[in-house]
């Protein structure tokens, strides 16, 4: 699955990705349910559910009960797959109004809300959290079977805590044992680097003895926006020959990739899909990740960041590669 990435989970890098084979579902990047119910002049963006609405998620972010149930409701109208609730978001524009992990801290009112949010909405309802607020396992448990007892149907477990941010490794066992603790599906995320990574995490979910039942993927995702279906064609070749050990670190993936090619296409789904308003900040966030498949990345990022236009950004992108031709084409899993 597609991580909620604000700025990054949007529909042009799901047609990205479908163009290289997709994945299984797409979170949203968080919607706000205030804004959504006001009808803000940009909602039409945050709720494009294409290029596969059979295999979109909204996620929705708030801290009001009635707002969430009413944003719940709007999107309950479009078609999709799901509507997930943020509780894992720890950034402090978010957290201070009692949104995003604050939820985790008060199981009473986080309850209540998924039980007013469930009454209006068939759809799978489900939540993105962290470890919680502290590292505590049996809390945690608690709270999840809380959530469960609602009508909550799925459970994504970034395992850190919301002080941690991205500090410190994500705790996969906690993953595990949050599976083996509940009877709904629990998901896990946080760290999958590459190919390999993906690969290893799917295949504790695809077994008889699964750990957890869901691998998502959020930043790696944009670095190499192939990573699912190269995953995939692995997975795909060891199932065929489970002899071959060593198939995940040898096999190419995918065919070469074009990197050019790549961020051209980018750009140029960003102009269809995306209002003007959005495009420099959205075009930032993307090449931010997308620039470390590069030698010279870190260069590259800084002149992109100094454009003030989509047509800048297209003129300083080939020219790198002018520069650089050698850097053109990479090959999916061997970069990590
Ligand atoms: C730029 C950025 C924006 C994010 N926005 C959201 C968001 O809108 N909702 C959410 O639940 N998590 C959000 N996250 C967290 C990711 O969904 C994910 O939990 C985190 O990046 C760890 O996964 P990864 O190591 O695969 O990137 C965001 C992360 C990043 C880097």
């Amino acid at each position: 699955m597609l991580a909620p990435m604000a700025e990054l989970s949007h529909r042009p890098l799901r047609e990205l990705i479908e163009h290289f084979g997709g994945c299984d579902e797409y979170f949203t990047e968080m919607i706000s349910a205030g804004a959504l119910i006001g009808n803000g002049p940009f909602e039409s963006f945050y709720t494009d559910n294409g290029p596969c609405p059979g295999k979109l998620v909204y996620q929705l972010v708030g801290a009001d009960p009635g707002q969430l149930a009413a944003a719940a409701a709007l999107l309950d109208r479009l078609d999709c797959k799901g509507i997930d609730i943020n509780m894992g978001c720890s950034a402090p524009a978010i957290t201070r109004t009692g949104a995003g992990v604050r939820w985790m801290a008060d199981p009473d009112r986080a309850a209540a809300m998924i039980a007013q949010v469930r009454a209006i909405t068939h759809r799978r309802l489900s939540v993105k959290l962290r470890i919680g607020m502290e590292d505590n396992f049996d809390y945690l448990v608690t709270f999840c079977r809380r959530l469960e007892s609602e009508g909550v149907e799925l459970i994504t477990l970034h395992p850190r805590t919301g002080r941690e941010k991205f500090k410190r490794r994500a705790r996969w066992e906690y993953v595990d044992a949050l599976h083996a603790a509940l009877g709904i599906p629990v998901a896990g995320n946080g760290d999958i680097a590459g190919t390999e990574d993906l690969v290893r995490r799917a295949a504790s979910g695809c077994c008889d003895a699964a750990t957890y039942d869901g691998v998502m993927v959020g930043r790696a995702a944009v670095r190499a926006p192939w990573i699912f279906a190269a995953a995939k064609k692995v997975t795909g070749a060891i199932l065929a020959c489970p002899q071959a050990n060593d198939a995940a670190s040898s096999m190419d993936g995918v065919d070469d990739i074009d990197l050019e090619e790549v961020g051209l296409r980018f750009l140029d789904l960003l102009a269809k899909y995306q209002p003007p308003e959005f495009h420099i900040s959205r075009a930032r966030r993307f090449f931010n990740y997308f620039c470390d498949n590069l030698k010279w990345g870190t260069y590259v990022k800084n002149l992109l960041n100094r454009e003030t236009a989509l047509g800048g950004i297209a003129k300083t992108w080939p020219a790198y590669f002018r520069e650089h031709p050698e850097d053109r084409e990479t090959k999916a899993p061997a970069l990590f």
